[in-house]
């Protein structure tokens, strides 16, 4: 086995609603089948748009031909005439509907096999600073869980504001929605294509978040972007320790350092990474928010970026659950779009907190970091954030530290480890990464260090790997 496909997103199927489809460009017939069906991306991605002098229709077009995506015009039933958008009536069709909250103008047919995509663009015009009511409508008779949905708008002069952000409270909370897009009649064609570019969708489908590809030992986020499988964990690395322990790792070839503001060393995890001479764009840099610091957490993530001394943070996770966590979260969504933050994330947060946190956030987290070891397994909560395609990564996986000799020394691994030639620390992160599991193990010994991450030479058998699992004892080694 090559590479292990761990789980990814589930994309729910709904009822084949088959009168009056829109489509105005390619067959259906190229459009994917099923979730797990390896066809292309592009087959993969719809443009559904509603526009009633045609400035929408032609930037959808150009989306449209840009991805080889699929076009579905959401019409009305009843056609919307030039008195019913009459801005200037305040009695007009347009102008009542869009200040009644209830309003959800009929669609003339459906859009049939829309759980074959993965990816909706989703435009409209703006109609009062808002999205046209028939987008509600639209929205709310699909179940869109896990995908992708990316608005974009055409207007006079607003720009897309809150219209496109409204949206999202109308869907699952398993949407990963994309900052939307404002163009205008004037729009040239280079600028829709730039944007589709920026987006890097090709990268981005469902199909391949969550898989862990052990060829480059990365995994694809559902952020786009990829991470490094296997890493250096640097709590408790202190000064010239912790800058010598990152350059260390980054030269024996590993790419993931993991620190955080609790730890009180980014600026030496960046000082490390520069003696190392790996370009910073070959590292991938994780940091956290502490407690502390989520009531003003703009601020924390420009001294993240500047104690590191980066322009950019690969993943910023909350460190814990807190006061003002969402406020926090919702602080790393603005640093997403301002392209200060690649990826953003959750660090101890179980089932429980997630069921809390996720309704009240946008952007669905990348990662989640939690103690994971083969004597506290969290079987019931990695099924759980996997499925949701969020990856799971985690800390202490050789029990961390004073916890780590009975792990090492643990007659089953020490056996698996002796039968592959590897240590027991190989064995375990191994077990860890054939369960989907990032490992960040944490040491100053550039021995060790280097050992780590030798463990893409063996591969541990169905039975090794129930064996293990049968290690499980609920046995925190720490408080949270
Ligand atoms: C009822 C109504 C309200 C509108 N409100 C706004 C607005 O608030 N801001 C704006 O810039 N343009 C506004 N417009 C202009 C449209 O957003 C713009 O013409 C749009 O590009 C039309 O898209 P379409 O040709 O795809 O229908 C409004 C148009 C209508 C009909």
């Amino acid at each position: 086995m090559d590479k292990k496909v761990m789980s990814i997103l589930a994309l729910a199927a709904i009822p084949l609603l088959s009168i009056g489809c829109q489509d105005t460009t390619k067959s259906e017939a190229s459009a994917k089948t099923s979730a797990g069906t390896n066809t292309p991306a592009e087959e993969r991605i719809l443009v559904a748009y509603f526009s009633c002098t045609g400035t929408t229709e032609q930037i959808a077009e150009w989306i449209a031909g840009q991805t080889g995506a699929n076009l579905y015009h959401i019409t009305p039933e009843i056609p919307y005439t030039a008195a019913d958008r009459n801005y200037r009536d305040s009695s007009s069709r347009a102008t009542v509907e869009q200040n009644t909250p209830s309003a959800r103008p009929s669609i003339s047919g459906s859009k049939e096999g829309m759980e074959n995509y993965d990816i909706l663009f989703l435009g409209y015009p703006i109609w009062w600073g808002q999205c046209p009511k028939i987008i509600y409508t639209f929205l709310e008779s699909y179940d869109f869980s896990g995908k992708t949905i990316i608005p974009f708008c055409t207007s006079h002069s607003s720009g897309i504001g809150s219209s496109d952000t409204n949206l999202h409270s109308l869907c699952a909370s398993s949407v990963r929605w994309i900052p939307g897009q404002r163009f205008s009649a004037t729009t040239p064609k280079e600028t829709v294509k730039e944007w589709i570019n920026s987006l890097n969708i090709h990268k981005n489908t469902a199909q391949d978040i969550g898989v862990f590809n052990f060829d480059t030992k990365t995994v694809l986020l559902n952020s786009g972007h990829t991470m490094p499988i296997v890493g250096l964990g640097t709590y408790s690395l202190l000064d010239d320790v912790c800058v010598n322990s990152v350059s260390e790792s980054l030269k024996a070839g590993g790419r993931l350092i993991d620190t955080a503001y609790m730890y009180h060393n980014e600026e030496s995890v960046g000082q490390g990474i520069r003696v190392s001479g790996v370009p910073r764009e070959e590292v991938f840099i994780t940091t956290k928010l502490y407690m502390n610091q989520y009531d003003h957490a703009g601020e924390a993530i420009e001294q993240a970026l500047q104690k590191l001394g980066v322009e950019y943070i690969d993943l910023m996770l909350l460190h814990h659950p807190g006061a003002h966590d969402v406020d926090a979260y919702k602080a790393m969504e603005k640093a997403v779009k301002d392209g200060k933050i690649h990826s953003i994330g959750l660090s101890n947060y179980y089932v429980e907190e997630l069921e809390a946190f996720l309704p009240k956030i946008t952007i669905m987290p990348a990662v989640v970091q939690n103690e994971i070891h083969p004597f506290y397994q969290e079987n019931d909560v990695i099924p759980y954030i996997q499925g949701k395609g969020i990856v799971m990564e985690g800390w202490y996986p050789l029990g961390g530290r004073g916890h780590t000799a009975p792990l090492l020394q643990n007659e089953i691994i020490s056996a698996i480890a002796q039968a592959h030639g590897k240590s027991s620390a190989q064995v375990i992160l191994r077990w860890n990464l054939q369960k989907g599991v990032v490992v960040i193990p944490g040491s100053s010994n550039p021995a060790h260090i280097r050992e780590n991450l030798d463990i893409f030479d063996f591969e541990l058998t169905d039975e090794e790997m129930a064996k293990i699992n049968g290690l499980d004892r609920n046995e925190k080694h720490d408080w949270y």
